[in-house]
């Protein structure tokens, strides 16, 4: 459903959430641009991607005490900087930002600007289509830290990506592709083959929860690295599917269970098996030049699922609440 706004020059247009609730709880409207401060940099954004945790927040965690509503949500964005304040940016400087508090703490991307700290902006020199760019801050260096900081990847490895059709998980294939490893990755629903086949995917696994019994699997005797998207709900089968000295990262939580109740880390974890977590939350331009320098040696591109204009976040929500995105989701910002 298309909505349309009147607007001034100290006005912007923006999502802020001021309920939990279904797609159509989020309600474009218009609001001053924020008053540059010291320490943060106001961002005109070009672009930016839709994330599992935003779903989750509008259905249900903005009603916890430490977000304040109205809030503006999003976590990421690609864009150029507005105004840099003490930063030492530049103006028109290409950037990304993602996290630290973005879009829960502090109002973030659902808008045509973002006030944004300095420590969560990055400078890039990509010159990819804001789309492409858009697809990559908060789905890359996910994806990146989870399988380099973390699970150490190395060429040659058994990689098993467990909720491959996410975006991340596709973003994960990718990397691990470009690593020189051999990747499995999992969906729930076969349809979806193509998608990780063309995410890079050696091996498809068809997810009912049991990977570790099925034959395929077992004819793998054991991946090196395993990245859980599922979360608890499918841990232990993941950890059982890992090779001695294997490492497991659980990253996403894509799953009903968020926590593992009576976990016994003595006879839970397999012996010689490391599990390990990774969070986003804090970014640094080290690693994001890292990856954009990868993604360009490499000639890597996002797998973008959908696009949309600002005024169709409703339906950027449901397409991505069925499941059906099949890549990121992307919002461009005219
Ligand atoms: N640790 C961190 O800092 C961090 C950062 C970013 C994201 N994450 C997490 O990583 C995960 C992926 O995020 P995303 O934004 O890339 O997700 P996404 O693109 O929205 O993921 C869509 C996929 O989720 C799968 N899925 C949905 N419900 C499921 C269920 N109940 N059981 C198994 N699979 C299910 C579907 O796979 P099939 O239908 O093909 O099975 C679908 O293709 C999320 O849990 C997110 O919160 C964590």
């Amino acid at each position: 459903m298309m909505e349309r706004v009147m607007m001034n020059d100290s006005m912007m247009r923006a999502f802020a959430l001021e309920k939990t609730g279904p797609p159509e709880v989020l309600k474009l409207s218009t609001v001053p641009i924020p008053s540059v401060k010291p320490g943060w940099v106001l961002v005109k954004i070009h672009g930016f991607g839709l994330n599992r945790s935003e779903l989750i927040l509008r259905a249900h965690e903005a009603d916890e005490e430490y977000i304040k509503l109205p809030r503006i949500p999003g976590i990421e964005c690609a864009g150029e900087v507005a105004d840099p304040s003490d930063s030492g940016l530049k103006i028109g400087q290409r950037v990304v930002a993602l996290m630290g508090g973005m879009g829960r703490s502090f109002d973030g991307s659902y808008a045509e600007y973002a006030l944004l700290p300095q420590s969560n902006v990055f400078a890039v020199t990509s010159t990819l289509p804001w789309a492409e760019l858009a697809a990559i801050p908060e789905t890359w260096f996910t994806a990146w830290g989870s399988l380099v900081e973390c699970l150490d990847l190395q060429k040659d490895q058994k990689l098993l990506v467990r909720g491959g059709t996410s975006a991340l998980g596709l973003a994960a294939i990718q990397i691990g592709k470009s690593f020189g490893c051999f990747v499995a990755a999992s969906t729930r629903d076969a349809s979806k083959q193509p998608l990780l086949e063309r995410a890079g995917a050696d091996l498809v696994l068809i997810d009912d929860g049991t990977l570790s019994k099925q034959e395929k699997s077992v004819n793998l005797s054991g991946f090196d690295a395993i990245l859980e998207l599922i979360g608890p709900s499918t841990l232990a089968d993941s950890m059982a599917l890992a090779n001695k000295h294997g490492k497991v990262c659980v990253t996403g939580i894509l799953g009903p269970e968020h926590v593992i109740h009576d976990f016994d880390p003595i006879k839970d974890i397999p012996n010689g098996v490391a599990l390990m977590g990774f969070y986003s939350n804090y970014p640094n331009q080290e690693t994001i030049d890292a990856i954009f320098a990868h993604i360009e040696t490499h000639g890597l591109q996002p797998i973008i699922g959908a696009r949309f204009s600002l005024e169709e976040m409703r339906e950027a929500h449901t397409l991505m609440e069925r499941n059906a995105a099949q890549g990121k989701v992307v919002i461009t910002v005219d």
